[in-house]
């Protein structure tokens, strides 16, 4: 069948303003929306520029908004857009770079300020650290973050407040603070509490409903929160 696609294109090295161009593909309705957008590349316009690296949900690199939703473009299928025209944007909130192709510098430094790496001011053991499987289940979930930044793109908060730290880094600090392994529980805690920390999330569970690895984003802030409020009763933001 013939799928009309209508994708964002903006070449800040070439165009005064983005704009929107159409491709019909003749696609499965099981296709992904990555393969589509191969197919316009490969036959159409080798000038669209997209991420991509794995194709299968692992490397997180393809994220951008399907008809209004942000998604990895290798998970979603065309038949998961009925209607008759799907339209792909890049990631809100993050500047476009090139089509699809957004900076996301800005969003790895917040994480990285975090220490997102284990920290134990103990002299290293021996052998390896050891972890037991029940310490290991409180962070299963979250340790399935792949950084596609589509939580953090679709958080309505960040179009009111750009210095949130966002929903992804949140899911970062809570992985590390739940490590049983690593040894700066209070002051990760202390690093969060802060007016662009945990606190502006404010449950629009957007972050949850979009997030491709299932993480449960928004619960896992909210028990931050809680951790915080038990940590510092005077302190908390
Ligand atoms: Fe992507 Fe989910 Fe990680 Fe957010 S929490 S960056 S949506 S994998
Ligand atoms: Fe790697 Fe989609 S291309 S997650």
């Amino acid at each position: 069948m013939d799928v009309n696609f209508r994708i964002f294109r903006f070449d800040p090295q070439v165009d005064k303003e983005p704009g929107y161009r159409n491709y019909t593909v003749s696609a499965e309705p099981w296709d992904r929306i990555l393969d589509c957008l191969n197919k316009i590349r490969w036959e159409q316009d080798g000038t669209l520029g997209y991420r991509m690296s794995c194709a299968h949900g692992v490397c997180g690199s393809d994220g951008m908004r399907i008809n209004g939703k942000c998604a990895l473009a290798c998970q979603k299928l065309v038949k998961d857009y009925p209607g008759g025209e799907i339209v792909v944007e890049p990631l809100p909130h993050f500047k476009v770079l090139k089509d699809l192709i957004v900076d996301v510098d800005g969003f790895l430094s917040t994480i990285k300020v975090l220490h997102p790496h284990l920290v134990d001011p103990e002299s290293p053991p021996e052998q390896e650290r050891l972890q037991s499987p029940d310490d290991r289940r409180k962070i299963d979930d979250v340790i399935r973050c792949i950084l596609c930044a589509c939580c953090t793109a679709s958080c309505p908060v960040l179009a009111e407040n750009p210095k949130y730290i966002g929903p992804a880094a949140l899911v970062w600090a809570y992985r590390f603070i739940h490590d049983s392994r690593d040894g700066r529980y209070t002051e990760r805690l202390k690093q969060i509490n802060d007016h662009d920390g945990v606190w502006p999330c404010v449950n629009y569970f957007e972050c949850t409903r979009v997030c491709p690895k299932g993480i449960p984003v928004t619960k896992s802030i909210n028990q931050l929160k809680r951790e915080i409020q038990k940590a510092f009763p005077e302190r908390s933001e």
